[in-house]
């Protein structure tokens, strides 16, 4: 029987945030609930955790029937050994819940060591050179061919890892920071398996990345043609930017196009409705409609929803008229509407080579692409 031990009592002070880091959300979920997935297989799995944190951790742990909560000690070693005494396994894998990338593969590659080898020390050979220091002063160097940095999965068996955690207890467990090295300490040299460098432990804000998410959006409006009675201007509106042109493009608000696109592309990105269902047509306040006011109101609603964009790219194909001297003023209206730099607004325009609607002057089409994070 094998025991998974997942330490999350911890308080995340280097992490800084309002709640504890292993149950920050990471791409959708709480950080722990990656490391509950990983060891599923195991047989018993024990979260280690703090009370006031118990209530947010249960919930989490209804998908896995084969886990349990036990309470947390004011260390990282007392929190392991409340574990191991809960634990039931011949075998136990300790885990931080700080390291949420851990895959299913490192979780059997520990299993297969610890039965192999009677241990399994979860680690990554040194890229770095490490020295050993004191005082500033470098006093040592070791080979670096003989250099690992340890991480978690570590995998023992239950009984001879717990008579060694009470021996380092009794003398005192602050100079070790995990297993292998009171395992070493009372039991013998712990062997090493290869873990996978996505493992990583995560210890300060910035090791959380906003998780991102792309949108893309494609908007058309036709031109009038000559018989059929276009309004008396001589301009269309791209970005808010009123740029002349012979052809004039029909629509229900300004017509502008790219805005549109745009939109669209905003509200994808958030997993929301699209601009027909957000702002329709039958809506007589969007008759005449300022786009640009509208991509402040989608821009809101986006934000609503948790999302900020970090930058947009539109690819405009227009036969006519012509855009180039006009784009400068796009991308600044685009990032003042936005709030991104203008290096993160990208706008290219093109012909279609007289090709198909674009080519024979029947309308423009705009594609649009954003990158946007969650926040
Ligand atoms: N841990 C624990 N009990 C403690 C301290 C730590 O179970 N008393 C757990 C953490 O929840 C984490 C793992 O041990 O999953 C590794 O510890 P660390 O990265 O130091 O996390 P924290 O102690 O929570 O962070 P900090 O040191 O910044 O407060
Ligand atoms: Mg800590």
């Amino acid at each position: 029987m094998i025991t998974a031990i997942i330490v999350a009592a911890g308080k995340g002070e280097r992490a800084g945030f309002a709640e504890n880091k292993i149950l920050k959300e990471l791409n959708g979920l709480p950080a722990l609930s990656y490391s509950l997935s990983a060891c599923s297989e195991a047989d018993e799995m024990i979260v280690v955790c703090r009370e006031e944190d118990e209530e947010r951790i249960k919930k989490l742990l209804s998908p896995f029937p084969n886990a349990k909560i036990c309470r947390g000690g004011a260390t990282r070693a007392e929190s392991v050994y409340r574990g191991l005494k809960a634990a039931k396994g011949e075998i136990v894998l300790v885990h931080d819940a700080a390291r949420p990338f851990i895959s299913r593969k490192t979780v059997s590659d520990c299993v297969a060591c610890v039965k192999e080898y009677g241990s399994g020390v979860c680690a990554l050979p040194s890229t770095d050179t490490v020295v050993y220091a004191e005082n500033g002063n470098i006093v040592s160097v070791p080979p670096r061919a003989n250099v690992y940095t340890v991480q978690t999965p570590q995998g023992f068996y239950r009984e001879k890892l717990l008579q060694s955690y009470e021996c380092a207890l009794r003398d005192g467990a602050e100079r070790f920071t995990d297993e292998s090295g009171i395992y070493l300490a009372y039991v013998e040299p712990p062997r090493l398996f290869l873990g996978e460098r996505e493992n990583k432990k995560l210890t300060y804000p910035e090791d959380f990345k906003p998780a991102e998410r792309v949108g893309f959006g494609v908007d058309t409006h036709a031109f009038y043609a000559e018989d059929e009675g276009a309004p008396f201007v001589n301009f269309i509106t791209l970005a808010g930017v009123r740029i002349p042109s012979d052809k004039i493009l029909k629509a229900h608000s300004d017509g502008d196009v790219l805005v549109h696109a745009l939109m669209d592309a905003l509200f994808s990105a958030a997993g929301l409705r699209d601009i027909g269902y957000h702002f329709p047509d039958s809506d007589p306040q969007y008759k005449n409609a300022d786009s640009m006011k509208l991509l402040s109101e989608a821009l809101s609603r986006v934000k609503d929803a948790g999302f900020s964009p970090k930058n947009v790219s539109l690819s405009i194909l227009a036969e006519t008229p012509r855009l180039s001297p006009h784009i400068d003023r796009m991308k600044e209206n685009l990032s003042d509407a936005l709030g991104l730099p203008p290096n993160a607004v990208g706008i290219a325009a093109g012909t279609n080579e007289k090709l198909g609607y674009i080519g024979e002057k029947k309308g423009i089409t705009v594609y649009a692409c954003v990158l946007c994070s969650k926040q």
